[in-house]
Order: structure tokens, then sequence, then C-alpha cells
């Protein structure tokens, strides 16, 4: 079983991978880190808690991340692509508890310090928060076990602008620190967790299958994003699941994501092309190792990724 900590901007596709992750029996959710991102980091948290609560839940901490990114620069939302609250058509209550009430970094450290070396994060939002840990503490960052980071896009569009995806676009500075020094790190890019689909089919076989209240949210948060998509990319099939395939990343399952690895940076001085991850994939370049290097994901075996999200959604195996 993994000690798993998710650092995330909840979001469809990370509420998507929180309920993952809270119905997966391989995966052992001690803590979600809530930062700003497809929205702001506020109504992150609270959809966080919602989640929780509607898995009965709440013994799992909910750790108040960053607001903004390094540069000071206000951030940008994207309520376009996840609703004005996060959630697509839901608008979770507002918790009673005063935000001065919420849990901080202390608790993630206490964490990773009783458990040294076995916690694996996965941050599948902008990576100020995860920047942030490391300059607070590199002692205590420094007994994570692995980190996987959803972010980046190789040889292909970007999706906030031409060239940059939007986790590393919206604080490309963090995202360079954490691609610079983190160890043991993977990163999972867009151009591949957008090859990890869920059609409405599918979607709609997970839905027949719901039974708890938070198995319902599925569908109504799909559907929307489905909608979304659709308009954005014309015929699509399904809906990407980013979150998801960065926390699925973390099973090691055998044959699920081919891997190289490289050096990654990411533009980082105001330009252009602010955002943009670079890594060298000439003809000739081979897999790096030691310092700085890290685990690139480049295919996702799309049949593998659905078989695992029906086993896990749908309690469901193929004969
Ligand atoms: C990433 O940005 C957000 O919109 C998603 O939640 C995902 O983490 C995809 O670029
Ligand atoms: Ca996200």
């Amino acid at each position: 079983m993994k000690k798993v900590i998710l650092i995330a901007d909840t979001g469809i596709d990370d509420a998507i991978a929180l309920i993952y992750a809270l119905k997966n029996p391989d995966v052992d959710l001690l803590a979600v880190v809530s930062g700003y991102g497809n929205i702001e980091r506020d109504k992150a948290y609270r959809n966080v808690e919602y989640l929780l609560k509607l898995a009965d839940r709440t013994d799992i901490p909910v750790i108040a991340g960053a607001t903004r990114p390094l540069s000071g620069e206000d951030p940008i939302f994207f309520p376009n692509i996840h609703g004005a609250e996060g959630l697509g058509p839901i608008d979770p209550p507002i918790p009673e508890e005063r935000y001065s009430n919420r849990t901080n970094f202390r608790k993630l450290f206490r964490l990773i310090k009783d458990n040294p070396g076995e916690i694996t994060i996965v941050n599948v939002g902008r990576c100020t928060s995860l920047t942030i840990a490391w300059y607070l503490s590199p002692e205590v960052m420094g007994n994570v076990k692995e980190t996987f980071v959803m972010g980046g896009a190789f040889l292909v569009p970007g999706n906030a602008t031409e060239v940059a995806e939007a986790n590393f676009f919206g604080d490309a500075t963090a995202a360079n620190f954490i691609c610079k020094n983190v160890p043991n790190l993977s990163v999972i890019p867009l151009n591949v967790t957008r090859e990890a689909l869920l059609t409405p089919n599918q979607v709609d076989f997970i839905a027949s299958r719901a039974n708890t209240r938070l198995e319902k949210i599925i569908d109504p948060i799909l559907d929307f994003y489905y909608e979304v998509y659709q308009e954005q990319e014309p015929g699509i099939e399904g809906t990407p699941q980013h979150d998801l395939a960065a926390l699925m990343a973390t099973l090691d399952l055998p044959g699920l994501f081919t891997y190289k690895k490289r050096k990654v940076r990411v533009q980082h001085e105001e330009s252009y092309a602010n955002g943009l991850s670079i890594a060298d994939f000439r003809p000739g370049t081979t897999d790096c190792s030691g310092e700085g290097c890290s685990r690139i994901a480049m295919e996702i075996d799309q049949k593998k990724f659905v078989k695992q999200v029906i086993k896990v959604f749908a309690d469901y195996r193929e004969k």
C-alpha cells in the first residue's frame, strides 16, 4: 500500500484523482495539500473538504497551500473549464469554520517525519506549495520517497499557451525549481495525460454502478467536463484525466507507462515561452542519471488505463 500525499487545485480532474485515491485499496491517502490553480485556493480547499465528507474520510487532513505563484503575480484561474466553484455543476456548501483554523505545513512536515522514506507526493496542481515546502525545510522534504508531478508538455502544443501546460505555466519558477532540485522525480506531462481518456459510455457504466454519495458525483462532473472539452476540441472522444493519470503512475502498474530519463527545465524568465518545458529528446540522446535527472512519461497504454479506472470506480474486473 502506497502512502500518498496529494497536492491539488481541485478542479474536476483533480477531484477524479482524489476519488480514485480514496477508493483504491492500494493507496493510503495521508493528506491533501490544497493550493490555487484551476480555482482560488480557498475554493479548492473547500472542495477537498466536501469530497472527504462525502467519503466519510474527514480523518484525512487538508493542508492549506499557496494562494499565488512565487512571482507574486495574480494567478490565472480556469472557471471556464472547471466551473465557477471548480466542480462543474456542483456548488458545495461553504464550511462554517474560520479559515484561521486551517491545517498548515507543520502537519505536512510531521507526516513526512513520521514516515521517513515512505511517502509518495503527487503534485497535480501548480508547483508553488511543493516548492515552498522545499524552501522551508529541505531537511524534512529530503525524507520523501518519490515525487510525481503532472505538468509540462513535450513535443506538442500546450493548453494554457501555444507551448505551455497549465500547471507549469501557472508558476513556471516553481516548476523549474522542482524539476531541477527534487530527487526521484517523475514528470507526467500533458501530451501523455491527454491520452488518458474516459468516454461518455465508460462514464455511464461507472455511473450505473455508483452506490455511494461520493461515487454519485463522478457522473455530473464528468458530463460537465465533457461538454467543455467538446467545445474546446470538437470531436474529442472523451475527457482527458490528467490528474488521475499522474496519481495512477505512482502505483507502478506494469506496462501502463513508458518513461525516458532526462533533465527537465522550465522556461521561467518573463518571455513569450513562459512555462515551456524542455528536455533533450534529440536522436542519439540517452537516459541520464544522478542529480537533476527526472523520469518523463512518454506514453500511456490507454486500454490498461481504462481497465484500471473501471476496476476501481465500478468495482468491475473483466473476465
Ligand atoms: C492540469 O491543469 C489543470 O487544469 C488540471 O487540473 C491538470 O492538473 C492540466 O494541464
Ligand atoms: Ca489539477
